[in-house]
């Protein structure tokens, strides 16, 4: 069996959250715990404060498409030359719009520019509102609100490295190509899309190889969908794989690569939340609201389509924005942050945890 290269420790772990993460995630639990001291009674509504991290105004200074239905939007500081925060490959910003909605979207610019952030957005006519209204609505000198960045899918450097791209997947790996190039990593590039007009970034990429022998383009209506185990075929096996797509491309990856041992998958889907093993349940709201929450969606899909704004970052568990405190009903927790006194609390993180089928969950919202 082939070695591995092993890279530092403390970076080839696929499933790490990043220091900031750690941090949010003492942070949070020290609040959780002086909020629920006895006599301190903690804040029932959404947003829980204590849970919202900062926010950085943003004014939208250009907009270019990408594709027919891809649009770039380059934002900055309300006073242009101001730095913004700085951020690391594989990090998301979460852009509130005007219409109080938040979204996360993957900041595909360089993090060397510290005055600019870029994000791309598809257009998605039967999505919930937030890319159609980016798309519609925002312009050159619309002013936003961000809350991040973020890093949930953090580059680690290995020294040979294989991307595999599906569609607007593309914008979390395009830094990451950027970097790889720069410390001349060994790295190669599979981009998948439906046609070659779909194919977001054909230009700067080429920038980033010159000779032309890093980057595949595979579109599905010349070849077919990809296979994975020819996708994963690109790049020496000691590769580590970093994976951003629709949900069928990347469980298609996870499969061929469970059956390799000896690799390693940092993946990061590019669709809505997906829910495994996800059965209907319902949540109660404190005035006796229902809301059914069905098999393929989030608690926290749901709760955003009754409260746009409410508090969420990484969707997968791992940072405790999204928290809610359950008043009554057995939630089945699937979170990575909560300790097992804070779950006997009622705490609960919807982007992630959900309850029995046919169940109730009553929250206090
Ligand atoms: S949004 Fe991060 S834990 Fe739910």
């Amino acid at each position: 069996m082939p070695t591995q290269p092993q890279p530092p420790n403390d970076l080839y772990r696929p499933e790490r959250p990043d220091q900031f993460m750690t941090q949010l995630t003492r942070l949070s639990r020290v609040l959780f715990f002086s909020l629920t001291l006895p006599g301190v009674r903690r804040s029932s509504r959404l947003p829980t404060p204590a849970h919202v991290p900062a926010e950085t105004p943003l004014t939208v200074r250009s907009r270019r498409d990408l594709a027919p239905d891809v649009a770039e939007f380059t934002l900055t500081a309300q006073r242009p030359q101001e730095p913004l925060p700085a951020w690391q490959p594989g990090s998301h910003l979460d852009v509130i719009l005007p219409s109080g909605r938040m979204r996360s979207y993957s900041l595909c610019g360089d993090p060397v520019d510290t005055t600019v952030y870029r994000i791309a957005v598809r257009r998605l006519a039967n999505g919930r509102g937030g890319s159609r209204e980016l798309h519609d609505v925002v312009l050159p000198g619309t002013r936003l609100t961000a809350r991040g960045p973020f890093c949930t899918f953090p580059f680690a450097a290995e020294p040979t490295v294989l991307f595999l791209a599906g569609g607007i997947g593309i914008t979390p790996l395009l830094p990451m190509v950027r970097e790889a190039a720069r410390r001349g990593l060994d790295w190669h590039l599979v981009q998948t899309g439906r046609d070659h007009a779909s194919l977001a970034y054909a230009a700067e990429l080429a920038a980033l190889d010159p000779i032309g022998t890093r980057i595949t383009r595979h579109c599905y209506d010349i070849e077919g969908y990809p296979d994975p185990a020819v996708l994963l075929a690109r790049a020496p096996r000691s590769a580590a794989v970093y994976c951003c797509g629709p949900t069928r491309l990347l469980d298609s990856v996870r499969r061929t690569l469970s059956a390799q041992t000896d690799r390693g998958l940092h993946a990061q889907r590019f669709t809505k939340d997906s829910v495994a093993e996800g059965a209907p349940f319902t949540l109660r709201l404190r005035d006796g609201t229902r809301l059914p929450v069905p098999a393929d969606q989030t608690a926290l899909d749901v709760l955003l389509d009754a409260y746009p704004a409410a508090p969420r970052s990484c969707r997968q568990g791992y940072c405790g924005t999204c928290r809610i405190q359950v008043l009554d009903g057995t939630p089945d927790h699937r979170d990575h942050l909560l300790t097992s006194e804070e779950r006997d609390a009622g705490a609960l993180l919807p982007c992630v945890s959900r309850a029995e089928e046919g169940t109730l969950l009553s929250i206090d919202i």
